[in-house]
This record gives structure tokens, C-alpha cells and sequence, in this order.
């Protein structure tokens, strides 16, 4: 790979889109149903603008912020992806090791390929495991117990998922996890010789067919092979009080993912949380949802400054960030742009894109005038009309 190729994300999507089959590549890429949320997330950040101020000595910029109790390179963390290993050759070990090169955050999914063990054995840095929590509740909490003693940094309680959503493209492309050939799909695999020989090939020469290696081995093995998306078993019965319980156990930052609403901001402050992360899961849940930028001020309103608020949903470029800590997030996250990194290069093209992203954001608070994250405030913003957003 010349790095050089690569200006943006979206280089990064467009040569995974060619290296990943089709329906790989859609599972990862696209949102749900009619992908009215997945467009709209994208709009509600090219729809804000921005307002520079000028003579202001930019000379000294950096991005570099401590958050939890631990440092970040700047404010970006990579979100949980059930995908990761499907991209490269276990890559949830490289986009770990991407991260803690970068200086930021990896969250570890439920649904990883790899084990949580394996990942903070081999790779380190400042790991965050995400929970979906099964019907069996002590199943779950064994995965909780696991996370803690492997060293995780924080739990991320994932909220947003209470039944699977309605991705019709997984069942067109006959794509499934674990990997099954069907007639639909055999066609689509062949025609990416690199992906069938690097990646799918290597896990069947050495684990065999990717799994779910969090899972314990009795549920990893009766998991029966479902469109991607609907093979995980997460109850449709979780409450707050789980939440609360999940905070009795778990000692260390405790994350909720997948708040839109400041009342669920609100009641998940009063279970304990340490930190709110406003998602619609990337668009990829209910379809129509808001999206998590415009659902940012209120919830930020509402928290009050509590805990920090993090938010996600199609960050692609520095300036995303910027705009989303000008309306009061602490710090960002994102699924599909180390995927795409990552599925056009393993680990060094992952790295590549959070160091895009880290030079886009010093660009942008140079070009703004904003030497330092504290100066990143509403003052930045102006509307699309171009009248001044009140401070
Ligand atoms: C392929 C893929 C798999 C995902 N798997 C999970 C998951 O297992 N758990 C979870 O909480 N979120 C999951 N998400 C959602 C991400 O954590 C994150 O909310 C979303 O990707 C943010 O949007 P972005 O991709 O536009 O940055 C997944 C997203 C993608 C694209």
C-alpha cells in the first residue's frame, strides 16, 4: 500500500469497497432498511457550518485531552464492530494495536472474532469492552467478569439494539456470520480472490471458520449461521435496573451507548454511568432515528456536565469532530472508517486513518483559530443560514 494514495476516508471506503465482497462490504458500509438515518447522520454534519476567527497565534495547536482518568492522543476512540475480524485476519488485534499506537481508546465487541483476552494480550493499550447483554443474564456477567480481569479500562453498555433490526441487504446477499457459502453468495466470494485467500482462508487454516470467541464455548457453537446482524442472542427484555446491576459489578468506567433521548440521559446518570454516548449505532438500528448531532445539545443540556457525553455516527473528517466538541461532546467515536482501513491494508492502513483524522482536526482548529480543545465551544458554529448559533 503507498500511503500517499490515501488522502481521506473516503479513498479508504472506495478501496474496500473493491478488496470486500459485496455482501461484506454493504453489512459494513450501509445502515438499515431504507438508509434514511445512515444519509441523515452525514447531513446533520455537512449541514453545520463554521465560523472562523482570524490573528489569533495557532502556532502552539494540539488536541491532546485526559478523559476518564487516562491520556488520549486527541479526542477519538475507535467504536465497537462486530466486523473487524471479517475484514482482516484478526483484525480486531490490529485495530487494537492501530489504537494504541495512535494514542487512543479500541473497544473490544461482544461480537468480536477474537477473544477479549487474546486482543489485550496481544496488543495493550487503553481497551474498552462493549456488552450486549444475553437472556442468560450470569452468561453475561461472566463476559463482565472477563473484561475486568483482562484489564479493560471500560464497559460499554449498548442500549440501542433491544430487537435486530430490519437490514434487508444481509438477506439479499446471503451473507452470514459464522460464514456459511451459499449459492448467493459463493459468486460474490470468488470474485474477491484477495479477501477468500487472506483473510477467510488463513482462519480456515488455522482457528477454522470465524466465530464469535467471546461467547462461551456452548453458545459459540450452537450459534446456527444468520444473516450478519441477526445472529446475536441479545435479550429484548433489558431495563435500567439492569444497567444498575451491571454498575454493581463492574468497577471501573462504566459507558452507555446508543442515548438520543436527555430523559434516558437523565435516568442513566441516576444508574451510575461515568459517561453517555449519544448514538444511533451508525445509522444501522431504526431506521428514521435522529441523528446523534442534533440529539447532542439537548442531551448535553440535560447531563449538565455530570459526566462527559461522547457521541458517533459518521465521523469522517476532522472537521466532524470539531463540530461535534463545538456543541459540548468530549470526544468522538467511529466504526467504519478503520474498517475501511483496515479492510484496504490491516493494521498500518487502520493507523493511517485515525492519523488523518488526528491531522484533519489540528487543521481545522488552526483554520478556525482555535488553538485548544477548551476553545472548541458554540462561538465555532454558525447555522446553515450563517446566523450565529446563541453561546
Ligand atoms: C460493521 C459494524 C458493526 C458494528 N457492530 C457493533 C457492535 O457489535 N456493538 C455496538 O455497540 N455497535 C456496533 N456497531 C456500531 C458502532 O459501534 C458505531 O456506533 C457506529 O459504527 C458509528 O457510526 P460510524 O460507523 O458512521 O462511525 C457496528 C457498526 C458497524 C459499521
Amino acid at each position: 500500500m503507498n500511503r500517499n494514495d490515501f488522502l481521506n476516508i473516503a479513498d479508504y471506503c472506495e478501496a474496500s469497497r473493491s478488496r470486500l465482497p459485496k455482501g461484506l462490504f454493504e453489512f459494513v458500509h450501509r445502515g438499515t432498511e431504507d438508509d434514511v438515518a445512515l444519509e441523515n447522520n452525514r447531513r446533520a454534519y455537512t449541514s453545520l457550518k463554521l465560523l472562523p476567527r482570524t490573528l489569533i497565534d495557532v502556532s502552539a495547536r494540539q488536541a491532546s485531552l485526559s478523559l476518564f482518568g487516562k491520556p488520549w492522543a486527541f479526542p477519538f476512540a475507535i467504536a465497537p464492530t462486530g466486523a473487524a475480524g471479517l475484514m482482516w485476519y484478526q483484525g480486531e488485534i490490529a485495530l487494537a494495536r492501530a489504537a494504541a499506537n495512535a494514542g487512543v481508546p479500541f473497544t473490544v465487541a461482544t461480537g468480536s472474532l477474537t477473544s477479549m483476552e487474546d486482543v489485550a494480550e496481544k496488543a495493550g493499550g487503553n481497551l474498552w469492552f462493549q456488552l450486549y447483554m444475553w437472556p442468560d443474564k450470569q452468561a453475561s456477567y461472566g463476559l463482565v467478569h472477563r473484561a475486568e480481569n483482562a484489564g479493560y479500562e471500560a464497559l460499554v453498555v449498548t442500549v440501542d439494539t433491544a430487537v435486530n433490526s430490519n437490514r434487508e441487504y444481509n438477506v439479499r446477499n446471503g451473507f452470514t456470520v459464522p460464514f456459511r457459502f451459499s449459492r448467493r453468495n459463493v459468486i460474490d466470494v470468488m470474485k474477491k480472490p484477495g479477501w477468500l485467500f487472506n483473510v477467510l482462508a488463513r482462519y480456515m487454516a488455522t482457528t477454522g471458520m470465524p466465530k464469535y470467541e467471546n461467547y462461551p464455548p456452548d453458545m459459540r457453537n450452537s450459534i446456527v449461521a444468520k444473516p450478519m446482524g441477526k445472529a446475536m442472542k441479545k435479550t429484548d427484555a433489558l431495563t435500567w435496573r439492569d444497567l444498575r446491576e451491571l454498575r454493581k459489578i463492574w468497577p471501573r468506567t462504566l459507558l452507555i451507548k446508543g442515548v438520543l433521548s436527555p430523559e434516558d440521559a437523565v435516568l442513566a446518570i441516576e444508574s451510575g454511568v461515568d459517561g453517555i454516548i449519544v448514538s444511533n449505532h451508525g445509522g444501522r438500528m431504526l431506521d428514521c432515528s435522529v441523528a446523534p448531532l442534533s440529539a447532542l445539545p439537548a442531551v448535553v443540556n440535560a447531563v449538565n456536565g455530570q459526566v462527559p457525553v461522547l457521541i458517533d455516527g459518521h465521523i469522517r473528517r476532522g472537521s466532524d469532530i470539531a463540530k461535534a466538541l463545538a456543541l459540548g461532546a468530549s470526544a468522538v467515536l467511529a466504526g467504519r472508517p478503520t474498517l475501511y482501513g483496515l479492510a484496504t491494508s490491516g493494521q498500518p492502513g487502520a493507523e493511517h486513518v485515525l492519523a488523518l483524522l488526528h491531522e484533519e482536526l489540528l487543521r481545522v482548529m488552526g483554520l478556525l483559530g482555535r488553538p485548544n480543545l477548551s476553545a472548541l465551544d458554540k462561538s465555532c458554529l454558525a447555522s446553515a443560514s450563517n446566523s450565529i448559533l446563541s453561546s
